[in-house]
């Protein structure tokens, strides 16, 4: 349905937000694999997890609703009938993760999704996996994909794209199959896969590479630092690791929390969000926010099952562009869009580079917020690998487009309360993939 959006430029209060997606997806296909119970606290309603959770159920994983949160027993054997397809939505996360999880069992699955899913690219899971001796049928490397599981052989892998759905699926493959898997990452990702074998199983070892400083051959006064490999992280799955099972408490997703934030941000006042996921792989959003202007602190900090949370305190100031590449991208690849549209309201011009992942999320993000920024009258453009943004002009409400994506519609809601007249968002009904409460939160957040 389309949605009228008013404005309304005083942000103010505390709030918290749903468990986190990310966090969700993998205790929920872990318990496929568990020797023992997962008991999950604060499991979020978000239609993506829910595709993750339906998916084990199907594999044969039982459910019980407790006090305690979600109890998941793992199946008792895994006899699964060959014609058995599981719908993973429009969940990219639930498609990969749960693909290594197959490539690696003895069963014969067919995975697919919703359009935007079906399009969406397969093959960075499909030619490591199949290198380990599974078997993909696939047209044109997308869903429907059938996958016949295989006993794999070791495996090491340094990473050609930046991203934690393949390194979780390559984890999951060698778990699977109790084979030794190495894969090294030249730029960090998520490391939830491993933060929760490591609070719930093991036989998980990461290696982080650091710079080493080494003496000048000309001049010994002088040092430089050098990293002694070509790559950040090394993650080892031996052969004997195994998930045990217990208990996981789901922060608040900080992804989630990003728009809120953001809000926070461009009208210059003060909100809390309570118990959000503070992994430093995830909170790239928290730095960029400190660059553009703004004073972010965090408190209460605490760490559940292997995951630092805390309450973010966010006050927003002038805002001024920066330019974005990198390193930086990834570790807040969630977050540009919201990047792209404080840009608007920043002083001077924002650059975003590095980020074509970015066009093959649940939409071409890039396009997605090139075309809905210009509705609102900012000068903008596309570039190779990203977006410029020219800020601080008079921006007019606008008919914004979701794209079907749940994070191009949450982000164009929060732009909305900050234009003069109002705006509407097509099909808002997308949020749900992520937050099925954000109108009701961005209600509560209007001071
Ligand atoms: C996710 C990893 C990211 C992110 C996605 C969730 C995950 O994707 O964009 O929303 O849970 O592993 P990539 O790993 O493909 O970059």
């Amino acid at each position: 349905m389309s949605r009228e959006l008013k404005p309304h430029r005083k942000i103010g209060g505390t709030i918290k937000v749903p468990g986190d997606k990310s966090i969700a997806h993998r205790a929920a296909l872990l318990s496929i694999l568990s020797e023992g119970p997962i008991t999950i606290k604060n499991f979020p309603d978000a239609a993506d997890c829910q595709s993750s959770l339906a998916a084990a159920l199907a594999l044969g994983v039982t459910r019980e609703d407790t006090k305690q949160g979600i109890v998941l027993r793992p199946p008792e054997d895994f006899d699964i009938p060959k014609d058995l397809i599981i719908d993973c939505g429009n969940s990219g996360t639930t498609a990969r993760l749960l693909s290594g999880i197959l490539a690696g069992s003895d069963v014969e699955v067919t995975l697919t999704g919703d359009e935007s899913l079906r399009a969406r690219p397969m093959k960075r899971i499909i030619t490591p996996l199949t290198e380990m001796g599974a078997e993909f049928f696939a047209d044109d490397n997308k869903l429907p994909i059938r996958i016949r599981g295989k006993r794999l052989l070791p495996f090491e892998y340094t990473m050609p794209v930046a991203s934690a759905q393949v390194k979780s699926a390559l984890v999951l493959a060698g778990l699977a199959s109790s084979c030794t898997v190495t894969i090294r990452e030249e730029t960090i990702t998520r490391d939830h896969t491993e933060m929760m074998l490591g609070a719930i199983g093991e036989g998980i070892n990461v290696r982080h590479i650091t710079p080493v400083l080494i003496e000048d051959e000309f001049d010994p006064r002088k040092k430089r630092r050098e990293m002694p490999e070509p790559f950040k992280t090394e993650i080892t799955v031996t052969g004997q690791a195994r998930v045990i099972g217990g208990e996981i408490d789901i922060p608040g997703d900080f992804s989630t929390a990003a728009f809120f934030m953001a809000a926070a941000a461009i009208s210059g006042e003060s909100l809390t969000i309570e118990s959000v996921g503070l992994n430093h792989t995830r909170t790239g959003f928290i730095e960029h926010l400190r660059q553009i202007g703004c004073t972010v602190e965090t408190k209460n900090r605490h760490t559940y099952s292997g995951e630092p949370r805390g309450d973010i305190t966010i006050t927003g100031g002038a805002l001024k562009g920066r330019k974005v590449s990198g390193e930086t991208v990834v570790s807040m690849i969630d977050e540009i869009p919201l990047v792209a549209v404080m840009a608007a309201f920043s002083d001077g011009t924002t650059i975003i580079r590095d980020a074509s992942e970015l066009k093959v999320k649940e939409s071409d993000r890039l396009a997605a917020c090139e075309e809905n920024l210009k509705k609102m009258g900012v000068k903008c453009g596309l570039l190779e690998d990203g977006l410029a943004i020219e800020g601080g002009k008079e921006m007019n409400a606008a008919d914004f487009e979701s794209f079907g994506d749940h994070r191009i519609a949450m982000t164009f809601s929060i732009a909305s309360l900050f234009l003069v007249g109002p705006s509407t968002i097509d099909n808002d009904e997308v949020v749900a993939i992520s937050c099925p409460n954000f109108y009701e939160l961005l209600e509560q957040i209007k001071a």
